[in-house]
């Protein structure tokens, strides 16, 4: 599986983080899973060119392509640090204002310096009408409709329901509700990528993710992988989760 550790803001410490990824090091010699570890953006460069298996995550990308851009960080300074995926359209960043335009626009420059973009979508609420779908929807064709057939291929899309982020494995989806989501991001990836190559595009998931949860999750619901949060801050917590899967 492809788990990648989303650090968000809680590592503020370089001890910390060093040891968490020495932590993510030992995790992924044993070639079970493909472990990426998304720092903020300041401690990118702290594990640029460490002899590990991690791949190194970046949490977000600025809109602009650099230059006189004051506080952005562009693609290029990522992919400069030996990044290889991008978190794009994290709930946390359209909070923000993010729009569908602004994350189209970083997928693109993610995909012009060669690394992965994390496409994350994910509806606010389930409203009984099922208008969450039909976010879902949006979120997913407004980048895939601007992306080249190949660019289509090259990225990867993290479903995380953002009333599942932040809580507890009580509070994720189910098991079966989380497969119905799958059935229908790929039901949506078909309208933009034909025949069986859109099983290519690897769909994750990402909202409480836990120890207590991962296997049933990973298993049975056609996800290839998870966005780890809260629990990826504790070295003990990310190790019991990714074991849970393995
Ligand atoms: P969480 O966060 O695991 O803390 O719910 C996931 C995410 O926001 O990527």
């Amino acid at each position: 599986m492809l788990i990648i550790a989303n650090w968000k803001a809680y590592i503020e410490s370089p001890a910390k983080a060093k040891a968490l990824f020495a932590g993510a090091t030992r995790l992924a010699s044993k070639g079970d899973h493909e472990i990426v570890i998304a720092p903020a953006a300041p401690y990118i460069g702290m594990f640029t060119g460490a002899k590990s298996l991690v791949r190194l995550g970046a949490q977000d990308v600025s809109c602009s392509t650099g230059g006189a851009a004051t506080g952005e960080i562009a693609a290029g300074l990522l992919a400069s640090l030996g990044v290889s995926y991008v978190l794009v359209g994290h709930s946390e960043r359209r909070a923000l204002g993010e729009t569908d335009e602004m994350v189209t626009e970083k997928v693109q420059h993610v995909l012009a310096h060669g690394m992965t973009p994390v496409v994350c979508i994910g509806e606010r609420e389930r409203d009984t009408d099922a208008q969450y779908l039909t976010v879902v929807r949006r979120q997913i064709g407004s980048v895939m409709s601007a992306l080249s057939p190949k660019e289509r291929l090259a990225l990867i899309i993290a479903y995380e329901p953002v009333w599942a982020i932040g809580k507890t494995d009580a509070d994720a989806i189910t098991p079966p509700d989380l497969a119905e989501m799958v059935l229908y991001i790929r039901k949506i990836l078909s309208d933009y990528i034909p025949g069986r190559a859109n099983a290519k595009v690897p769909v994750i998931y990402g909202g409480s993710a836990e120890p207590g949860n991962a296997r049933s999750l990973g298993s049975g619901t056609g996800i290839e992988g998870f966005l780890v949060g809260h629990a990826s801050a504790d070295a003990l917590t990310f190790a019991a989760l990714v074991k849970a899967v393995s």
